[in-house]
């Protein structure tokens, strides 16, 4: 082989190597929680018998290649017209192998739409174009695109939508939900380790259907409440004459308050509540990490991060973008 094919090879295996050493970010064979293994299980049992079919009709196949095929003066091979026994073999097999599939496969759909146990952490997944809200309604907590989980402890997404159909997965965790108007829908699932989990609206939802994003953070017990009780809390004020004060002022002089919530300033409703955006790591629908350039770039023009979106260009002034990104950061 020449060093050039062997190059060639030894890329296109290093290739598709690289598929299978992980991080896997956004992967139903890397499951996170009962729910995900139980899908992970189902497509392992799919699989198999898949496999099973693929070697039985590829030697059934290479067997008939092979015996049959055309030899120098060989006679012409006999015809027959149907074989009863056969016909219904072929007949029953497939179907069996569907009964083999189906029933594992109901199971689960049933195990996965079980109601909540008692205990159940409550909470409502309200989506919007596009981004996510989510009201934890036992602990007075409201946020945006991130959602917070205690670890091991069962969760009960309910899910509406408040304007079009989307669609709520995060991969590792739990199976596609569709988020519907005027319909709730239940996820309910444990996660069973600490981490982030990216997830995304998987339901063509408009224009910026691709810019809505969503993380959930699975937290330690302590850690969650922790959490739990910095949100509810309000934001510290911003002291006099600070920077953040400035910050303040620019965000009801452009008219910030309409669209948010902060708690104690605003009561705005459109977009996403704004009380601790601070504590973030991303915005605008986890399109961008929550840095003081992204938060200037998205305020300047969110069109251009996400084409459609409800945010105007508010036409902030330069020393004004400064100050109001200082006191969005300062809202933890
Ligand atoms: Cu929301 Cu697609």
């Amino acid at each position: 082989m020449s060093p050039y094919r062997s190059r060639r090879w030894l890329t296109l295996a290093a290739l598709a190597l690289s598929g299978c050493g992980g991080p896997f970010p956004q992967s139903t064979l890397a499951p996170a929680s009962g729910y995900a293994r139980e899908i992970d299980g189902l497509f392992g049992t799919v699989f198999k018998l898949m496999m099973l079919v693929f070697v039985v009709v590829e030697v059934l196949l290479l067997y008939t290649i092979f015996r049959h095929r055309h030899r120098p003066g060989a006679a012409e091979p006999r015809h027959t017209h149907g074989h009863t026994i056969l016909e219904i073999a072929w007949t029953i097999a497939p179907a069996l192998i569907l009964v083999f599939v189906a029933v594992p496969t109901i199971q689960t759909i049933f195990k996965t739409q079980a109601p909540p146990p008692a205990g159940a952490l409550k909470i409502q997944v309200i989506a919007h174009q596009w981004w996510w809200e989510y009201k934890y309604p036992d602990l007075g907590v409201v946020t945006a695109n991130e959602l917070h989980v205690p670890l091991a402890r069962t969760v009960d997404l309910e899910m509406t939508s408040a304007d079009v159909i989307h669609s709520f997965w995060a991969p590792r965790l739990f199976g596609k939900r569709d988020v519907i108007p005027g319909h709730t829908n239940h996820i309910v699932f444990a996660a069973d380790s600490t981490g982030e989990y990216l997830g995304q609206c998987v339901e063509f939802c408009g224009a910026s259907h691709a810019n809505m994003r969503l993380r959930v953070l699975v937290d330690s017990d302590t850690a969650f409440t922790a959490w739990a009780a910095s949100q509810v809390r309000a934001p510290r004020a911003p002291a006099k004459n600070s920077v953040e004060q400035r910050g303040q002022d620019a965000f009801r002089r452009y008219g910030c308050t309409g669209c948010h919530t902060v708690a104690g300033v605003a009561a705005g409703i459109i977009g996403p509540n704004l009380t601790h955006v601070g504590s973030r790591t991303t915005i605008a629908g986890g399109m961008l990490p929550s840095a003081a350039a992204m938060i200037e770039k998205w305020i300047e023009n969110p069109q251009a991060v996400k084409p459609g979106a409800l945010m105007p260009r508010m036409g902030v002034k330069p020393e004004d973008l400064t100050a109001l990104v200082a006191y969005l950061q300062s809202l933890k």
